[in-house]
């Protein structure tokens, strides 16, 4: 059966979503289930905006088809070409087969790279600021490159001030009957998964974002509506400051986040202590252990706080596999501005706190603070005093 949310009069969600794939994009984890948000508007041309993932490629069909009820579909604008929002395109084409694609010529190649559409299939090539008058409604196109990839758009609907954001403002999570952010508590129950997605989907791509920031800020924007997540009617306020943080490298708390990684707890034990002293001195700790933690909750966490503590063990010369994977991470993704501090751990040789060390040089703003804590093997009595010195020389940031 078809299943439907209505946003307007004749805005109509027929996305879906999706509770049994264990890994979005074969990386994240999404143990809250995935959305992929469609919308259709019915004016005189009825037009679709972008598909949904193979995964729901079923419900989603229905939904188009009960809210065309009949009617032919005029338009499909694609703002993405990432599979996640192309997938069920071929399966548009072939049952609308009138259809017009709207999208830009970057989109156009990537399209002829990931398909073959019937060249039959009519298509308008559109271009930053162009429009489409489709009855009522005037839909105005931007460039949004690199949010996420380089062929994105989004579209302004200058009729109802609405903007269809592609992956912006986007989230982990399956909607779970709720549409709008403002039906549910945002705050307490979706945040963490947006700075997940955002972090580790566009986070690499600060100054594009703050690029469509300031295009968005030019608009009279009423409702916002991305391909994943909640639709955005009201307090758009709560997402765009924490985007403008995000983009911008800035943390949203003053705290520090420590993750390590630990063969047989001897480095857990180091960071355990570091971590109580800090608490003593009245400053706000979030531990992780890279061994279970999977790298991009680490790399939103280091979004998040203001100080970032690595501690690693040393491993065949390097640092712990498992802490290598999540420092890389959090490199690639272009972590700035934040306090560093390092705890190395080696039996023969501790090389892992210069090796992370380098990692971190390659970010831009990163401060090192203290000196690196060097433990061999365990922590020995005599191991307490540059631990407490470290603690000490983090609080001097405060
Ligand atoms: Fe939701 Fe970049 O795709």
């Amino acid at each position: 059966m078809h299943c439907i949310k209505k946003i307007t009069d004749n805005l109509l969600w027929v996305g879906a979503n999706d509770r049994r794939t264990a890994l979005f994009e074969g990386i994240y984890d999404i143990p809250d289930g995935m959305a992929y948000n469609s919308y259709l508007l019915m004016d005189e041309k009825t037009v679709l905006f972008d598909t949904v993932d193979k995964s729901v490629r079923s419900q989603f069909l229905e939904n188009v088809a009960a809210t065309l009820n009949g009617k032919p579909l005029d338009y499909m604008v694609i703002h993405h070409l990432e599979p996640d929002h192309s997938a069920t395109l071929e399966a548009i084409c072939t049952t609308y087969p009138e259809v017009t694609l709207v999208s830009n010529a970057k989109s156009f190649a990537f399209m002829a790279q990931f398909f073959d559409i019937d060249s039959k299939i009519k298509k308008l090539e559109v271009k930053e600021g162009e429009a489409l008058c489709i009855g009522v409604h005037n839909l105005k196109f931007v460039l949004a490159p690199m949010v996420h990839w380089p062929e994105v758009m989004v579209t302004f609907d200058e009729t109802t001030g609405t903007l269809f954001s592609a992956d912006a403002f986007g989230g982990f999570g399956a909607l779970n009957g709720a549409i709008f952010a403002d039906e549910v508590d945002w705050l307490r129950d979706y945040l963490d998964e947006s700075r997940r997605y955002y972090t580790n989907i566009v986070g690499k791509y600060g100054p594009q974002v703050q690029a469509l920031l300031a295009k968005a800020a030019g608009l009279d924007i009423k409702m916002i509506c991305p391909l994943h997540g909640f639709v955005w009617r009201k307090n758009f306020g709560e997402i765009i400051k924490y985007y403008k943080l995000w983009s911008a490298y800035e943390p949203e708390e003053q705290g520090v986040m420590i993750a390590y990684g630990s063969i047989y707890g001897n480095t857990e034990n180091a960071a355990e202590l570091l971590s109580c002293h800090l608490r003593d001195m009245g400053i706000r700790t979030v531990m992780f252990d890279a061994s279970v933690t999977p790298a991009p909750r680490i790399v939103a966490e280091s979004f998040k706080w203001s100080h970032l503590v690595f501690a690693a063990a040393t491993y065949n010369n390097s640092i712990f596999t498992k802490m290598d994977n999540a420092i890389t991470d959090v490199v690639a993704h272009n972590i700035q501005n934040r306090k560093v501090a390092l705890i190395e751990n080696g039996s023969w040789v501790a090389a892992s706190g210069k090796l992370m060390r380098q990692k971190l040089e390659a970010c831009k703003g990163i401060e090192f603070i203290g000196e690196t804590v060097s433990i061999k093997s365990a922590v020995k009595q005599e191991d307490l005093a540059q631990i407490k010195a470290l603690a000490q020389a983090i609080k001097n940031t405060f």
